[in-house]
């Protein structure tokens, strides 16, 4: 098994996070108690993405994620897009975006080489969107999303965080827009990444409670986790019109098969999305260190892991030991990405 970490997980995905910008203000992602901006002379570069990738992809990352803050905000993030995708042919390569600005950049991010790509979208209420993404135009977004699928990428995943008395009333509104448009629905439980969020598990609609309401309006058949790593376990409609997912974040935590490192646009190496802090892997390139010189860093991080914050959030909430998420001092959404 290539490079396993001391539970036997090996480095398969890597999610770079290309800046902490973001033109949307999330009211479960900011603000923040606290938070410097990263400078720009400290974001990594394309070139810089670009030889970390290759030394990721040589210990044997097979997939790579574009994540931010808002990663389209990032300029000429085709150029980077083109530079990943001519390392590999195989490298399964995507992006995680709010869509505000993804109908102007579909297509040259398709011609750059991106194939497939996940939109947040929470709610198909125009009001609702505004309030909750604080800057978001829900018109914008859905032209976005329209135009990646006319543009060819595919699938195009929906992201959706479904928060208790905010928006869990749109669950089914949610399935059957995917459904009729040809996009693949996933509902993600609401979770305590970073500091900023109200987050409590009462306001956690939970997996089982999100099949159960979309089960008994469309009936479907669990598939399981792509690569048996993935964070959602994937069902496919009976009537054959596609498939959704769901992100048990919480409930049903996947810290077991987790083989996901992530990279901030200021180049920490970060093993947990709900890590204290990373290894500043920038220093190193920096410094002038050779690629065998990164690689054994990058190594000696991953071999010596053993994160599975999920698994022992769920152990302490689940017997009742109590949960207290502020207790922990993590690093922000908008600096890991998701
Ligand atoms: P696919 O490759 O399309 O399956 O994407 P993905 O689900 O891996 O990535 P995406 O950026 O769409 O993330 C979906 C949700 O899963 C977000 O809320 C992420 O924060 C969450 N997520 C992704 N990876 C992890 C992880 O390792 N741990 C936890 N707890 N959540 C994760
Ligand atoms: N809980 C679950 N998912 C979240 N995301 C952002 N904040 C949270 C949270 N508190 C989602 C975004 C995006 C993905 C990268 O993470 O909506 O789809
Ligand atoms: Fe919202 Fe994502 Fe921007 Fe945070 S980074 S404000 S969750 S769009
Ligand atoms: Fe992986 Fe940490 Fe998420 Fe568990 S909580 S799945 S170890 S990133």
């Amino acid at each position: 098994m290539p490079l396993p970490d001391t539970l036997g997980r090996p480095i398969r995905d890597l999610r770079i996070s290309v800046t902490d910008r973001c033109n949307f203000r999330c009211t479960y992602c900011m603000p923040f108690d606290e938070y410097t901006w990263i400078d720009r002379h400290e974001v990594l570069t394309f070139e810089e993405l670009e030889r970390l990738a290759r030394l990721f992809l040589d210990l044997g990352t097979q997939k790579i994620r574009l994540t931010g803050g808002e990663p389209l905000v990032r300029s000429n993030l085709d150029e980077l897009i083109g530079r990943l995708s001519r390392l590999d042919s195989n490298l399964d390569l995507s992006l995680t975006t709010n869509g505000a600005l993804l109908a102007a950049q579909a297509g040259a991010l398709y011609a750059a080489g991106l194939r497939r790509i996940n939109v947040s979208i929470d709610t198909l209420k125009p009001d609702r969107f505004k309030e909750m993404t604080k800057r978001g135009n829900l018109d914008e977004v859905l032209a976005g999303l329209f135009q990646a699928k006319k543009i060819g990428l595919s699938p195009v995943k929906i992201n959706a965080v479904i928060i208790r008395g905010v928006n869990d009333d749109e669950i089914l509104d949610l399935v059957d827009f995917a459904r009729t448009n040809g996009f693949e629905m996933r509902f993600i439980e609401y979770m305590d990444v970073g500091n900023a969020n109200a987050w409590s598990l009462d306001k956690t609609v939970t997996k089982k409670e999100i099949l159960e309401i979309v089960h008994a309006r469309f009936p479907v058949r669990e598939i399981g986790r792509a690569h048996g790593s993935a964070p959602a376990v994937d069902y496919e409609f009976l009537d054959g019109a596609g498939e959704i997912g769901i992100i048990g974040s919480v409930t049903e935590p996947f810290c077991a098969s987790c083989t996901r490192v992530r990279l901030t646009a200021d180049g920490k190496l970060v093993t947990c999305l709900f890590a204290e802090s990373g290894f500043d892997l920038k220093a190193v390139l920096r410094g002038g260190a050779g690629d065998q010189e990164i690689q054994e860093k990058i190594a000696a991080i991953w071999t010596g892991r053993a994160d599975r914050y999920s698994d022992l959030r769920w152990e302490r909430l689940s017997s009742g030991a109590g949960y207290r998420p502020r207790d922990h001092k993590k690093i922000e959404m908008i600096t890991l990405g998701g």
